[in-house]
């Protein structure tokens, strides 16, 4: 990848962070309110355990961005420096332009210099060797490592690949080959079911469904278009929401990125399954803004709410989130019903576990509507009927 795509990347990211388009569906996901469901904030934890061998301090994270550039180097700096700040883990931006141009490798390494403790994911896409793979963790002596897949952006971007074939057995290979966790993600086009069970059985550790409502890699490409003549793509794509759901009990943990705008976004990407949730653009947007102070203020500021939240809602964890009660609405609703997947039971699953009225936690039957009996033998009568398979 060229300096100069990084840069134009950045500048167009942050003009669709002034000027979105299209809706977010995380609007069409509310939470039930139960008003004697509450917790005492010191019970809440903000700690997750996203996939064997990830372990995070707090449930959100800055996600794959820069590096390449001068210009993005210096984000790396301060995004890292953030990062340190908050305890939030951080992903690097793709590392290809350091296979190009080794001269570049300080753009990326800044970002374990100033965050010497933190937990760091190396980026690749997915047509890396697994020797470029290796590098790119070893130069960020990285904890994780990110392998993106962005067929969408592939295609609108002019000196895109076209070839895609290759893409699952090359992960395949590198999940076999390194040290450390894998975790795939998409780049805001969204990751469905069909791909999570395919990457579940290519060996990686996790996927991040990185869905559409928020940076939109179609529209940043088409905007380096001189013609802008594939704005047809713009909004391609699932939705973040919309992939937590299709995702559910798809055996492998999933992180959410895509459009998360504030906390509430992320309290409903975990209540939909997420182990964490990650932000791009709108984190460098306050960065470019306001300066290093104001990303740790926003950070900060999203932990705490988070918490306050969890507090309310009675989930000592973000993984308690969980089993809150979910209402699913609007289009969101309208894919649920094509792709089998039982709203009702997200509506309803706190009284199987009475994670809410009691602040007792699990298992007490505590909640609203039936016992958990009845309710198992619905969702059971409910799977039969909508064929709903792995
Ligand atoms: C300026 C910019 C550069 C990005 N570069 C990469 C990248 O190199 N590798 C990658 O996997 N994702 C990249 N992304 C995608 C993000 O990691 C994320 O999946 C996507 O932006 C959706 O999240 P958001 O809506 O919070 O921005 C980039 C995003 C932005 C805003």
């Amino acid at each position: 990848m060229s300096a100069q795509r990084k840069d134009d990347h950045v500048r167009l990211a942050i003009e669709q962070q002034h000027v979105p388009l299209g809706g977010n569906q995380f609007d069409e996901v509310s939470f039930v309110h139960h008003a004697l469901a509450g917790i005492d904030r010191p019970e809440v934890s903000p700690a997750v355990s996203v996939a064997d061998g990830i372990a995070w301090p707090v449930p959100i994270y800055i996600n794959a961005m820069t590096g390449g550039s001068v210009k993005t180097g210096a984000i790396n700096r301060d995004l890292a420096t953030a990062a340190r700040e908050t305890g939030v883990p951080i992903a690097s931006g793709s590392m290809h332009a350091y296979f190009k141009d080794p001269s570049c490798a300080d753009t990326f390494r800044v970002l374990r210099r100033e965050n010497p403790r933190g937990f760091v994911m190396a980026n690749v896409n997915a047509t890396a060797s697994v020797a470029d793979a290796r590098r790119a963790i070893d130069l960020l002596e990285a904890d994780a490592l990110q392998i993106h897949l962005n067929t969408a952006q592939e295609t609108v971007m002019p000196e895109g690949d076209r070839s895609f074939s290759s893409w699952a057995p090359r992960i395949e290979e590198i999940a076999a080959a390194v040290e450390v966790p894998v975790i795939v993600k998409e780049v805001g086009n969204g990751l469905s079911r069909q791909t999570v069970l395919a990457l579940a059985d290519l060996g990686v550790r996790a996927a991040d469904v990185g869905g559409r409502g928020g940076t939109d890699f179609a529209r940043i490409e088409n905007g380096r278009r001189e013609a802008g003549e594939y704005a047809f793509m713009h909004g391609w794509g699932q939705s973040t929401a919309a992939c937590l759901l299709d995702a559910q009990d798809a055996g492998l943990p999933v992180l959410a990125s895509g459009g998360v705008r504030d906390p509430l976004d992320v309290a409903r990407a975990l209540a939909l399954g997420a182990g964490a949730v990650g932000s791009s653009g709108g984190f460098l947007r306050t960065l470019l803004d306001g300066g290093v102070p104001a990303l740790i203020g926003q950070i900060t500021a999203w932990l705490d709410q988070l918490a306050a939240l969890q507090t309310m809602l009675g989930a000592r964890t973000p993984a308690d989130l969980a089993r809150c009660d979910l209402l699913i609405s609007g289009s969101l609703r309208d894919f649920c019903a094509d792709r089998g997947i039982p709203t009702w039971q997200l509506a309803r699953r706190s009284s199987s576990t009475g994670s809410t009225g009691s602040g007792k936690g699990s298992g007490t039957g505590a909640g609203p509507g039936s016992g958990s009996g009845s309710i198992e033998a619905e969702a059971e009568a409910l799977h039969e009927m909508t064929g709903r398979t792995r």
